[in-house]
């Protein structure tokens, strides 16, 4: 009798268990269900599955499927290409560049405002009384390359300002240079959402005419690994008072998949930077395995294989001359893993070693700032140039952040870009263009930074052409149907010429 009675107990014991398993089966396979949708909902980069992060990530200059068109057939002629940005705008979910976060809704509110300011772009309003002294007409790019670029020369350079940086990428590619187009050919990144991604064309741009920007390079399609393109480079940010370039890394063997390893170039990056008196320092992307652990060898090799070179950028802090890196998505690892390296208590710190450095983290969200605290982190930057959208690019916390870094003793870096379009790469997120209003939106940004009296600016960027935010060189263009945006009635060199003078008025603030 004890015997079955505990075959039933037994029974139903199995029966339970067998019932909360198929249970939490079911629940799992309905959220996973409701995963895209919530996915345009509020969601922190933690509150995510693994599988959305990565997801979120691949919105990150990751390639999508590669989605070839027909031989032949050119972005361009499809119509769709080319729709004005008002009416994408009205089609577009909300989306937060890079990393895909959404908003909150005050931060919505906040865009909504920031949108009504964003008037209609007035070029009648061309009085600016500059004259250009170089620059390229766009006959001589036709073929996609700069006939031989012509130069700044000396007397045309700024001194540069070791305190104000600019985000670099080596990532761009030519047939001459490396036998096929890198980057320039970027593919149209499918929308998140399955059912919204229906809505909009895919495909790869076709260089050197369409290139997947929406403004076009005085250097054409050009090689990020071209002698000359570099020399050329080093010219415009010297021109433009420019001090150091934080050039975005992947170790040796990797790259974003639109690119091709490019470590390999670092060393003529810095022979040249040195020939111009710039500073190197390096913006260390989310490389796949990337961990507080593959970071402090990441760490080691920069120093180790780039730190004696003349054009390494150190900068004091406390008395002590270090090497600065800006880790991108710093909030893809939580601070108990970052204060492992970070923290002179953690298990690998490098504090107090030879591999010390200035780690800045990458602040998107507000709780980013107490994640970047405990991480061990001695400040942050905001990358991106999008005002309003992310709590970091929002020009209105700068103050609220400036005081919170005073406080906790840590360095802010506002980041701060000349405008925001990707629209050639995400045709669905027209609502995060922010126009570039003849250079107003650039001042405002700068003027907002000095309000915060930094140590050090970034500028988003020197050449993140997909994400429209270049102080490049950029020229006129029209292919077929589509006329490019460009800097005029200003000259190509406008936004190096406007850099240059924020430049030497950040020299006296400091
Ligand atoms: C694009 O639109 C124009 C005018 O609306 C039309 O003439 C042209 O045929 C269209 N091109 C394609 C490829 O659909
Ligand atoms: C830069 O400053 C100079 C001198 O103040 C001024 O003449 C020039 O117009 C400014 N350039 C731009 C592009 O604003």
């Amino acid at each position: 009798m004890a015997f079955r009675a505990f075959w039933r107990s037994e029974k139903l014991l199995v029966g339970i268990i067998l019932v909360c398993f198929l249970g939490s089966c079911l629940f799992s396979v309905y959220s996973l269900s409701q995963s895209d949708h919530t996915l345009d909902q509020v969601i922190g980069p933690f509150a995510l599955p693994k599988v959305d992060l990565k997801k979120r990530l691949a919105l990150h200059r990751t390639a999508q499927p590669k989605v070839l068109l027909k031989h032949g057939t050119s972005l361009l002629k499809h119509n769709k290409t080319v729709k004005s940005p008002e009416k994408i705008e009205e089609k577009n979910p909300v989306f937060v560049p890079h990393v895909g976060l959404i908003a909150d809704s005050q931060q919505q509110k906040q865009n909504e405002n920031i949108e009504e300011l964003n008037v209609v772009e007035d070029d009648s309003n061309s009085k600016q009384g500059f004259v250009p002294r170089v620059g390229f007409d766009s006959q001589q790019i036709n073929d996609g390359k700069a006939d031989v670029p012509s130069a700044f020369e000396e007397k045309d350079l700024a001194p540069p300002n070791y305190n104000l940086h600019v985000f670099y990428y080596p990532w761009y590619g030519n047939p001459k240079q490396n036998g096929k187009y890198l980057h320039w050919n970027h593919n149209l990144i499918p929308h998140w959402n399955k059912q919204e991604a229906k809505k909009w064309p895919t495909g790869r741009h076709q260089p050197p005419d369409d290139v997947g920007a929406n403004f076009y390079p005085s250097l054409g399609a050009y090689s990020s690994s071209d002698p000359a393109v570099i020399e050329h480079h080093m010219q415009q940010m010297r021109y433009a008072g420019i001090g150091v370039f934080a050039v975005s890394w992947y170790p040796q063997e990797q790259a974003d998949n639109e690119g091709q390893p490019s470590d390999s170039l670092i060393p003529a990056l810095m022979d040249a930077a040195q020939k111009y008196s710039l500073k190197v320092a390096f913006h260390i992307e989310p490389y796949e395995g990337r961990t507080d652990w593959s970071l402090q060898h990441s760490v080691r090799y920069i120093v180790d294989t780039y730190g004696t070179h003349p054009a390494f950028y150190r900068h004091t802090r406390n008395g002590k001359n270090l090497p600065l890196f800006y880790v991108y998505d710093s909030y893809n690892l939580p601070a108990k893993d970052w204060r492992n390296l970070l923290s002179p208590s953690g298990s690998h710190t490098i504090r107090n070693t030879a591999y010390d450095a200035i780690f800045l983290g990458l602040l998107v969200e507000l709780k980013h700032k107490n994640e970047i605290l405990q991480g061990g982190f001695d400040g942050f930057y905001t990358y991106f140039a999008t005002n309003g959208f992310t709590y970091g690019s929002s020009f209105s916390n700068w103050k609220t952040l400036k005081q919170f870094a005073d406080q906790n003793k840590m360095m802010f870096v506002p980041s701060i870009g000349p405008g925001y379009v990707d629209t050639r790469v995400r045709p669905w997120n027209g609502r995060n263009t922010r126009k570039r209003l003849n250079g107003k939106y650039y001042n405002d940004a700068f003027q907002a930074a000095f309000d915060v009296t930094p140590e050090i600016i970034s500028v988003t960027s020197f050449n993140e052409w997909h994400e429209g935010t270049q102080v490049e060189m950029a020229v006129p263009k029209k292919v077929g149907e589509y006329a490019y945006n460009d800097y005029t009635p200003n000259s190509p060199e406008f936004y190096l010429q406007l850099t240059r003078n924020w430049s030497e008025k950040f020299k006296n603030l400091q």
